[in-house]
């Protein structure tokens, strides 16, 4: 049993965390009673055999997605009881997807600006803390190109820092690097390391690459 005073020390956890997909013959049980608790600040590794339930969990802890039972909590939040679902997604995370999923028709600065709407008043204001983040990740000289000008590498660099976009608490990467080469992949991983140490932000990245594994601090086998 957990006190209150337990809860607000971490960052992640989750308590019997159930997810039942449909329902009668055909429901799959994604998550079976789930219990997880990560540290703020902690830098862990999400693997587990294809199916396993890795993109539901990141989903739940996104709110994305609601449990069939159970309870997540995210940075103090009970996100059952969330009233601004929509500004938790926006300022408290930041998501990176196996495919960058960056907006076809923006260049890259303004794919890295776009989740600021409405959170930043100032487009200068925006347009500074974009160039910060695209310099962040090596990408500067790519503000003003559009995704399809960029190498799938470039692309998931401007994710992430689009994921960093309102400084969140808790990034949650879904195979951010299985679109990519080993190199790039490296890369990337490498990246989310640094900005674990330097911005701070809890991350959770689910990956099936035991090396890419191995240089986050914790494995979480599910
Ligand atoms: N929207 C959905 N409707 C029904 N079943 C789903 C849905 N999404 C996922 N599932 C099922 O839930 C289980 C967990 O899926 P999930 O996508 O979380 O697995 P995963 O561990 O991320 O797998 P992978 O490594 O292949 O990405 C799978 O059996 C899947 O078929
Ligand atoms: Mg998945």
């Amino acid at each position: 049993m957990l006190c209150n005073a337990d809860m607000n020390d971490w960052l992640i956890e989750t308590i019997h965390l159930t997810k039942i997909y449909g329902s009668g013959e055909t429901a799959i049980r994604a998550l079976d009673n789930v219990n997880l608790t990560v540290a703020p600040g902690e830098f862990v590794a999400i693997m587990g055999p294809s199916g396993c339930g890795k993109s539901t969990l990141l989903n739940m802890l996104g709110a994305l997605d609601q449990p069939t039972s159970g309870e997540v909590w995210v940075a103090g939040e009970n996100l059952a009881r969330l009233k601004d679902v929509d500004g938790f997604r926006t300022s408290t995370v930041g998501f990176v997807f196996q495919l960058h999923n960056l907006l076809p028709t923006l260049t890259a600065v303004e794919n890295v600006e776009a989740p600021m709407q409405g959170r930043v008043a100032s487009a200068r204001r925006r347009r500074e803390r974009a160039m910060h983040l695209l310099g962040v990740v090596g990408l500067a000289s790519r503000a003003n190109h559009l995704p399809n000008q960029l190498s799938g590498g470039q692309r998931q660099r401007i994710a992430i820092a689009r994921a960093l976009a309102n400084n969140p608490k808790l990034v949650l990467a879904d195979e951010p690097t299985g679109a990519l080469d080993s190199q790039n992949g490296d890369e990337i991983l490498a990246l989310l390391g640094e900005l674990n140490r330097s911005e701070g932000a809890t991350i959770a990245v689910v990956t099936h690459d035991r090396r890419v594994a191995q240089s986050t601090q914790r494995i979480l086998r599910m």
